[in-house]
């Protein structure tokens, strides 16, 4: 029998261990990856992703003040980019914190992809040196996230590319987001970032769409009828219900192989009914997202789960059409 006072301590030891086995500072928040020195590259680099990163003390005061706008940054970035936290009092961790330059706590940094992704490159580091407020960073880090989204100025525009894509290997399928508004949605963007190399991604104002009768449209018009029959007049109606009504959102799918046109208007367009809406039709997975195996990596980070390998099911290749 141990004295009462020892008892007392190996309660103690034994509480904080199960404490700080089922929680963290950020209390499991579904929106934040809890990042440790083992797993902070896999997770921040080699990922077309923009990842916003806080190199935190749980004892600091800053930190406490930061934690809800952390939270709600999470949820605001849901989707579009990763919130990553690190907790810089442990240990194992101090010598990803000193890399990093970390002198203080808080310290907010961005980690954004290259404009062109090569495989082992890291991605590029920021610190955050504005307000620690929710609305500013959360437009600081929108700013950093990788765009590969075309902006289409006309209908003709979209012709001539499909005309063109035709006879290159490029991706067959094209995704056109028929917009009410001229901003592309951060959501959009990564959806572009999600199923890069399977879908190209286009974006188009409906007040771009405005009749245009010249030479150069009437041809490239002609030449993708001929090339997509059935597109072409699928496309032709939704370019005029488009005219008609300029606050119609719809997202366009566009086959090439079997010149078929697929539409999507949800009323919120999130990136995971999108992701449906594109696996749904071309069976196949993202590279990053909902439906992933990446994806199912992150959430179990998140749920503090032990992650499975993720090699299991491969993303599938694109499927390429031969011409
Ligand atoms: C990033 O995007 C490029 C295409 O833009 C793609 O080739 C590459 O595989 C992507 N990287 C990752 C890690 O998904
Ligand atoms: C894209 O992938 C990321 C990373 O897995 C995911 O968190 C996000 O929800 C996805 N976003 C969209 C718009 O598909």
């Amino acid at each position: 029998m141990l004295p009462g006072w020892m008892r007392h301590i190996a309660a103690l030891v034994l509480m904080c261990q199960v404490f700080v086995a089922c929680q963290n500072f950020y209390d499991s928040d579904p929106h934040i990856i809890e990042a440790n020195a083992r797993n902070f590259d896999k997770i921040v680099h080699g990922t077309n992703y923009t990842s916003l990163v806080e190199f935190y003390a749980p004892w600091c005061g800053y930190c406490k003040q930061l934690k809800p706008v952390m939270h709600r940054a999470g949820k605001k970035l849901d989707g579009v980019a990763q919130v990553v936290t690190v907790n810089c009092d442990q240990e194992a961790n101090k010598r990803l914190c000193s890399e990093h330059g970390v002198e203080g706590f808080p310290t907010l940094m961005v980690f954004r992809p290259a404009k062109t992704y090569r495989k082992g490159q890291k991605n590029a580091q920021e610190k955050y040196q504005g307000q620690r407020t929710l609305k500013p960073i959360v437009d600081f880090v929108k700013s950093r996230i990788k765009n590969t989204v075309k902006k289409l100025r006309s209908v003709s525009t979209v012709q001539n590319m499909l005309v063109k894509q035709a006879n290159t290997n490029l991706n067959n399928y094209v995704m056109v987001f028929f917009s009410s508004v001229d901003v592309t949605p951060a959501q959009y963007k990564a959806v572009g970032i999600n199923w890069s190399d399977m879908v190209d991604l286009f974006f188009m104002h409906n007040r771009k769409l405005g009749k245009s009768d010249s030479e150069e449209d009437r041809s490239s018009a002609e030449k993708f009828k001929s090339a997509y029959p059935t597109m072409a007049d699928s496309l032709q109606k939704i370019v005029d219900a488009h005219r008609e009504n300029s606050d119609l959102n719809r997202l366009v799918l566009l086959d090439k192989t079997n010149d078929k046109v697929h539409t999507y208007q949800g009323k919120s367009m999130t990136g995971s009914e999108i992701a449906q809406f594109i696996n749904g039709i071309t069976g196949l997975t993202p590279r990053e997202g909902p439906l992933s195996n990446r994806h199912d990596y992150l959430a179990a980070l998140k749920s503090g789960k032990k992650p499975k390998k993720a090699s299991k099911k491969k993303a599938q290749k694109p499927v390429r059409d031969e011409l």
